[in-house]
């Protein structure tokens, strides 16, 4: 970075965008969130109070600035949201965003959204996206770059899609938006605490006896069972179910197909499920999700699921490899680190967005992981800005 540069920070949430931003010389002069648990936590870290709903903000009162950032909300767009795209009123926020553009037509921007941007409405809300940017007289990689943490060597999986917009008048031609060629390898390990960690209250984060009762009935499951290990989900109703040859007929065949596999399985491994199912029959929270496993850390892993990376997911129990964690998302899916026996603390989420560890977190769990959940990992906008902001204007 060659000069010293002002930036706007929308939608700002914990403000990944300005941690990256002010490590590479960059001023915040304006920043707005209509969530007033985001507004303090930004407040607390970086002694600006966010302003609230951009809705209601004029553009003529913001400052001047040379790069706007805009990790805009994602759940109009999102797959898990309900997908209604830009006729959803938090799809429109991306219009609050142009409207700023329109006026102060700053020389960077630096959007961040969900994957399915992209894909959305058969590719229609990503046109429009670009329709607009290029109206205003901005140039861009006409390919979306989607990227993850991962591949800079930090153990989450998150894609998102960045759109590095240059104005056109202080473009550089040649410029070319570089992901690294190869993937650095990750390892969970890189974000945990240290056992003789300054957390107090570590134990908080312990696995219950019953959560561990479920656990251990899965992992001498995994034990149990004759190789390979099933990487099609395990419903142990369909054990019971197979034996009483339920009909298949009216499934679909997904469905079907993840049965026929079950039963298989229950055929080949008889004598050990039923003195197995057995003992689940006693644990009286081995039902719904809990009594399902999806075991995704390959048909020859070492069978212990201590060994890896563990999630309680309303689909079942989800067992991957402890390479990278999956995205950050609602609390109570947070990531099991199965060798410690407990879920990731806030501190360690926050390691996995970049944050640093001087970082103030919100002292509500629950309200910190979501705003964690929410945010831009930090390496990944600095990676970005680094190659986009050579020449400020
Ligand atoms: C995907 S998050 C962005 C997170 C941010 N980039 C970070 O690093 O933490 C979207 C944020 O937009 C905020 N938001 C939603 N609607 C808004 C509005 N109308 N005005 C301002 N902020 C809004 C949410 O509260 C949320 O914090």
């Amino acid at each position: 970075m060659e000069k010293k540069f002002k930036f706007i920070d929308l939608f700002c949430g914990l403000g990944g965008f300005h941690v990256a931003l002010s490590r590479l010389g960059g001023t915040c002069v304006f920043a707005s969130d209509i969530d007033p648990n985001c507004r303090q936590v930004y407040k607390d870290n970086f002694g600006l109070e966010p302003h609230g709903d951009i809705t209601k903000v004029n553009e003529k009162d913001i400052p001047a600035h040379d790069v706007l950032c805009a990790g805009f909300p994602c759940q109009a767009f999102s797959k898990a949201g309900k997908r209604e795209g830009m006729t959803d009123p938090r799809g429109t926020l991306f219009f609050d965003i142009i409207r700023i553009v329109q006026l102060h037509k700053p020389a960077y921007l630096m959007l961040e959204n969900v994957r399915n941007l992209v894909g959305h409405d058969e590719g229609n809300t990503w046109r429009v996206v670009k329709e607009h940017l290029h109206a205003l007289g901005y140039v861009f990689p006409d390919e979306p770059i989607i990227f993850s943490p991962h591949l800079l060597g930090i153990p989450q999986f998150r894609e998102r899609v960045f759109i590095l917009c240059q104005r056109k008048d202080v473009a550089r031609r040649n410029l070319q938006i570089k992901t690294p060629l190869t993937k650095p390898e990750c390892h969970a390990e890189q974000i945990l605490l240290e056992s003789d960690s300054k957390t107090p209250d570590i134990s908080r984060y312990t696995l219950s006896g019953k959560e561990l009762e479920v656990l251990d009935l899965w992992n001498e499951f995994i034990q149990g069972i004759k190789a390979p290990l099933p990487t099609f989900p395990v419903w142990t109703e369909e054990f019971a179910a197979g034996k009483r040859r339920v009909s298949l007929d009216n499934l679909p065949a997904w469905k079907r197909n993840i049965i026929l596999h079950n039963r298989a399985l229950y055929e080949k491994n008889k004598v050990f499920i039923d003195a197995w199912l057995k003992k689940c029959a006693k644990c009286d929270v081995f039902t719904g999700s809990k009594a399902k496993l999806e075991w995704q850390s390959g048909e020859n892993a070492k069978p212990d699921m201590w060994e890896n990376i563990l999630q309680f997911r309303p689909s079942g129990v989800r067992v991957k490899r402890p390479t990278y964690f999956p995205a950050l998302v609602a609390i109570t899916q947070t990531s099991i680190v199965g060798k410690l026996r407990r879920r990731l603390t806030p501190r360690e989420t926050a390691r996995l967005q970049s944050f640093p560890d001087t970082y103030k977190l919100h002292p509500n769990d629950r309200i910190a992981y979501r705003q964690l959940g929410n945010s831009v990992n930090v390496e990944v906008v600095r990676f970005f800005a680094q190659q986009l902001l050579k020449r400020v204007a």
